[in-house]
C-alpha cells in the first residue's frame, strides 16, 4: 500500500470512482491507534470506497512545540490501514501541497461553538481545523465523513461548517475508543511515560463519577468536586472542566428536560495535554 501525495493524483483516482459509488472520508493526523481504526472500519463497512487522509495540519496548532513533537509514523499507519482493507486510498500530502506559499487558516463564524473550551484555550485552533477539513471536502467530495466524539467540540464545529456552507456530506459521529483502564485513546498518549499512562485512567474515572453525581447534585457542586479531585492529584493539572449543552456548547445553567448535556475536561500530564468527555444524560 502506498500513499497518494498530490491533490492532482487523488482527484484522478477519484474521477472514475465518485459518480457511481459511495465514498467515505476519514480525516486524521496519522499516528493511528485503535480509535482511528474504528472510524476507518466503520467507513469501510458503510461505503464502497474510503479515503483516509493523513496530514499534521500546522494551522490548528497554537503551540509550535506540540506541532514539532507530534508523532509521525506513516509506514506503520499504512500497514494498519492495509489490514482493515487493501483498497482504502490514503492521502498524505505535504504542507506545501495543501497551503501553497501561505500557511494560514481562514476565518470562520462557527456561531460561538468555537469560543469555549478548546477554542478558548487554543486560539485559532478551530479556524485551522475548518480550513483543512473544508479543503478535504472540496477535493474529495465524500458522501460521508467520520469524526470521533473524542473531539466532540470539533465534531459539532464540522457539523456547523457543513450546515452553514451547504456542503453535501453526511457527518457520521463515532463513539470514543478507550484503553482498558479508561484513558481515551490519543496519538498524544505515546508521549506519556508508562506510569503516567496507567495513572491517567483517573481522568475517565472522574468523569464517570461526575456523571453519577449529575442525577443528584448541582452542576456547580460537581465542578467544585472535580476541581478538588485534581488539586489533590499531583500527576494531572486541570485546565478546564465544563458541563455543556451539546447543541449550543454553552455552559449548563439549570437542568432542562429534553436537553442533552456532556461533561468536558482538559488536563495536563507534565507537558502533554489530554482531553476527554462523557455524555451525562
Ligand atoms: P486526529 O487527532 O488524528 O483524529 C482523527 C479522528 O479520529 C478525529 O475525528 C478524532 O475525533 C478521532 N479519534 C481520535 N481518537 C479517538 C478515540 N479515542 N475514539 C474515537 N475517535 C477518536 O482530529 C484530528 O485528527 C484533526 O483535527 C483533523 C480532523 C484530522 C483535522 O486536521
Amino acid at each position: 500500500m502506498h500513499a497518494i501525495n498530490t491533490k492532482k493524483e487523488l482527484i484522478e483516482r477519484l474521477r472514475d470512482i465518485r459518480p457511481s459509488n459511495s465514498l467515505g472520508l476519514v480525516p486524521t493526523m496519522g499516528a493511528l491507534h485503535k480509535g482511528h481504526l474504528e472510524l476507518i472500519k466503520k467507513a469501510a463497512s458503510e461505503n464502497k470506497y474510503v479515503v483516509v487522509s493523513i496530514f499534521v495540519n500546522p494551522t490548528q496548532f497554537n503551540n509550535i512545540d506540540d506541532l514539532n513533537k507530534y508523532p509521525k509514523t506513516l509506514a506503520k499507519d499504512l500497514e494498519l490501514i492495509s489490514k482493515v482493507d487493501m483498497d482504502i486510498l490514503v492521502f498524505a500530502p505535504s504542507v506545501e501541497e495543501i497551503y501553497d506559499d501561505s500557511v494560514k487558516a481562514k476565518n470562520y463564524d462557527f456561531g460561538g461553538l468555537d469560543k469555549v473550551m478548546e477554542g478558548k484555550f487554543r486560539e485559532d485552533h478551530f479556524n485551522g481545523v475548518g480550513t483543512i477539513v473544508e479543503q478535504l471536502f472540496s477535493i474529495i467530495k465524500p458522501n460521508r465523513a467520520y469524526f470521533g466524539e473524542k473531539d466532540f467540540q470539533q465534531l459539532r464545529i464540522i457539523e456547523k461548517l457543513v450546515e452553514s456552507q451547504d456542503i453535501p456530506v453526511q457527518i457520521v459521529p463515532c463513539p470514543i475508543v478507550r484503553e482498558d483502564h479508561g484513558l481515551a485513546m490519543s496519538s498524544r498518549n505515546e508521549r506519556l511515560s508508562n506510569e503516567t499512562r496507567l495513572k491517567a485512567g483517573f481522568i475517565y474515572k472522574t468523569l464517570q463519577t461526575a456523571k453519577e453525581q449529575f442525577g443528584t447534585k448541582s452542576a456547580l457542586d460537581i465542578k467544585e468536586w472535580v476541581k478538588n479531585q485534581f488539586l489533590e492529584n499531583d500527576d494531572f493539572e486541570l485546565e478546564y472542566f465544563e458541563i455543556m449543552d451539546v447543541e449550543t456548547l454553552t455552559p449548563i445553567k439549570s437542568k432542562t428536560t429534553n436537553v442533552k448535556y456532556r461533561a468536558f475536561v482538559a488536563v495536563y500530564a507534565n507537558e502533554v495535554r489530554l482531553i476527554d468527555n462523557i455524555a451525562l444524560n
